[in-house]
């Protein structure tokens, strides 16, 4: 989870490690909460080593996270990106404190969704993380939300699901190669709109799937990352920490272990 060998300055090793914002915790020193080494500190400008200094804020061992993680619900017209361009990218929708580098290093997308799509959005400094999560070989189970432009009747819903179960053969789209999706899962909830659950995360994966079989996607949103569901509480375009039990729902599953 990255090296904690590194000088930091003690608001931001506070404000990174979850103890409010900036002001929050600059407060919190003053107040003389904070020990560095069993002693009081005044100052929040003064340098700590991550790996041999010991922090104590208000009587309990500073446990230092290096790496940050974020759910946010995207909203269509944003690019997943770090670079603007015709249109804004997903990191023009955080505050600066939140966007710029951590202690863990860049902000990074996990598994990044189309112009148009919505929903559940994982961004970390956590590289590792990343690569499990989205490694086609790891199989990591994403649940989109589809809105088909074709109502089905339920023979066809049948075949539909029968064919994603088998895999589907997807032809090459732009840059991209034909492929055989793994075989994934179909729920049907009314005759134009399902959920689908892929394990892959190939390019344009859920659109190539519905358009090989003849229909064509016309909404979609991710609801699901492994285990890690979208908190129905975040509109779109708001986003925010992850709590460790989300966290542990996002990586601690036999998928990605
Ligand atoms: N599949 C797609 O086709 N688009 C996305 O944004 C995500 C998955």
């Amino acid at each position: 989870m990255g090296k904690n060998n590194e000088q930091v300055r003690l608001d931001r090793l506070l404000a990174n490690s979850g103890y409010g914002s900036r002001s929050d915790v600059r407060s919190l020193v003053r107040s003389r909460l904070v020990t560095v080494n069993g002693v009081p500190v005044e100052r929040f400008d003064i340098h700590i080593n991550i790996a041999e200094d010991k922090v104590v804020v208000d009587g309990r061992p500073l446990k230092v996270s290096v790496h940050v993680y974020y759910m946010m619900n995207k909203p269509s017209g944003y690019v997943c990106s770090s670079k603007g361009g015709a249109h804004p990218t997903v990191f023009d929708l955080m505050e600066d404190a939140d966007r710029g580098k951590r202690l863990g290093g860049e902000l990074g997308i996990v598994g990044r969704l189309d112009l148009d799509t919505e929903g559940l959005l994982i961004l970390t400094t956590d590289g590792n993380l990343n690569h499990r999560l989205t490694s086609p070989k790891h199989h990591v189970p994403r649940t989109y939300f589809v809105q088909l432009e074709n109502a089905l009747s339920e023979a066809e819903q049948k075949q539909y699901s029968e064919a994603v179960a088998a895999g589907v053969e997807m032809p090459p789209e732009d840059h991209e190669p034909g492929a055989v999706c793994r075989g994934g899962e179909l729920e049907w909830e009314g005759k134009d709109t399902c959920r689908l659950t892929i394990y892959e995360g190939l390019y344009h994966e859920v659109k190539r799937i519905f358009a090989a079989l003849g229909n064509r996607v016309i909404f979609l949103k991710r609801i699901r990352m492994n285990r890690l569901t979208l908190d129905p509480a975040l509109a779109p375009g708001e986003y925010r920490e992850l709590s460790e039990q989300e966290l542990s729902a996002l990586t601690l599953t036999n998928a990605i272990l």
